[in-house]
């Protein structure tokens, strides 16, 4: 797609795209949502990204590490709920690289292993993808440079960029993905985004509202809109239609009623309920109002949307 079909696309109704969406969805995926169970196992990071409540220099965040036995214990609980694949999610440079290895090693015995840790060396890399970590999720955020250098004081997109590159030639499955309606961001830089994707030919991609975090320096800016992320879905369905784009969380905070369900209406066909345990979960803080996703919520998404799941609940 060139960027002036991208950008016909944000500019329509995401219902107007979804007739076309579902056609593409149903030749190049079928009918099946694929359920992640996301895990987040810490909220520790050394980052102080401009929009997320995990900053390092967030000082009111309670912080927390689950052990590798509570990891393992609600991994099996995800498990036997039927979810097809565990993300490992936590805030960057919070797991020593060889605990992480290990917590890999055991779960991946049983399900495929999904990394979305943030940047770390090859090194790291390498050695969980040893351990069988199969995927790796790191959102590029943005692809305008100038708006990525502001968001994240000390980086720059082009670090990020070759991260995910470095990822795949160490046969990972990549994600990536990026925030809609950040202050300062258009819509031509949207369709960039897009762009970023098909040329990267990612594997999987996240694309969700931004919303404002009370303890960040963005805690005044205005939040995204869902029906400004369902045309992005539509778009990346068109553009990219061999890859896994979840319905993210985002949306359901935003709209907790029909985020989901019209995110796969849209295009979408991956939900992550959350595995996180509750008395952590609030501590998980990347925005407000944080909604949490069930195994239940993501199955009546499913089936509301005539798709199928293979989820006992
Ligand atoms: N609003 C929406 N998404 C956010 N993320 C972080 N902070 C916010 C926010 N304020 C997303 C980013 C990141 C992931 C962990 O959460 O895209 O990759
Ligand atoms: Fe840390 Fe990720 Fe939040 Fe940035 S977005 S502060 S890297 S958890």
């Amino acid at each position: 797609m060139d960027k002036k079909e991208i950008l016909e696309i944000l500019k329509a109704p995401w219902q107007e795209s979804a007739p076309l969406t579902s056609r593409i969805l149903a030749e190049h995926k079928g009918a099946h949502v694929h359920v992640r169970g996301i895990i987040e196992f810490s909220n520790i990071c050394k980052r102080n990204c401009l929009y997320c409540g995990l900053r390092a220099q967030n000082r009111q965040l309670a912080r927390y590490c689950l052990t590798q036995e509570e990891i393992l214990a609600v991994a099996q609980t995800a498990v036997a709920s039927g979810v097809d694949t565990i993300v490992l999610q936590s805030g960057e440079g919070s797991a020593q690289a060889a605990w992480l290895a290990e917590v890999v090693r055991e779960i991946s015995r049983f399900l495929p292993v999904t990394l979305s840790v943030g940047e770390a060396s090859e090194q790291d890399y390498s050695l969980w993808a040893k351990a069988g970590a199969r995927r790796y999720l790191i959102k590029h955020e943005t692809a305008d440079p100038a708006l990525y250098r502001k968001l994240h004081p000390g980086h720059d997109l082009g670090e990020r960029l070759r991260a995910l590159r470095t990822l795949r030639e160490l046969g990972y499955e990549i994600g990536s993905g990026f925030m809609i309606g950040l202050p300062g961001q258009s819509l031509d830089s949207l369709a960039e985004d897009i762009l970023l994707l098909e040329d990267m030919h990612i594997d999987m991609a996240g694309a969700g509202p931004f919303i404002p975090q009370a303890q960040t320096p963005l805690s005044h800016c205005d939040k995204g809109s869902a029906e400004l992320c369902l045309r992005v879905i539509a778009a990346m369905r068109v553009a990219l239609p061999w890859a896994n784009l979840p319905a993210t969380t985002a949306l359901a905070t935003i709209d907790p009623e029909n985020g989901q369900k019209n995110g796969l209406l849209a295009g979408a066909n991956v939900l992550m309920p959350s595995f996180t345990p509750l008395g952590h979960a609030g501590n998980y803080k990347i925005y407000d109002s944080k909604n949490r996703i069930s195994v239940k919520d993501a199955a009546r998404a499913i089936e509301g949307a005539g798709r199928k799941h293979a989820l006992q609940c």
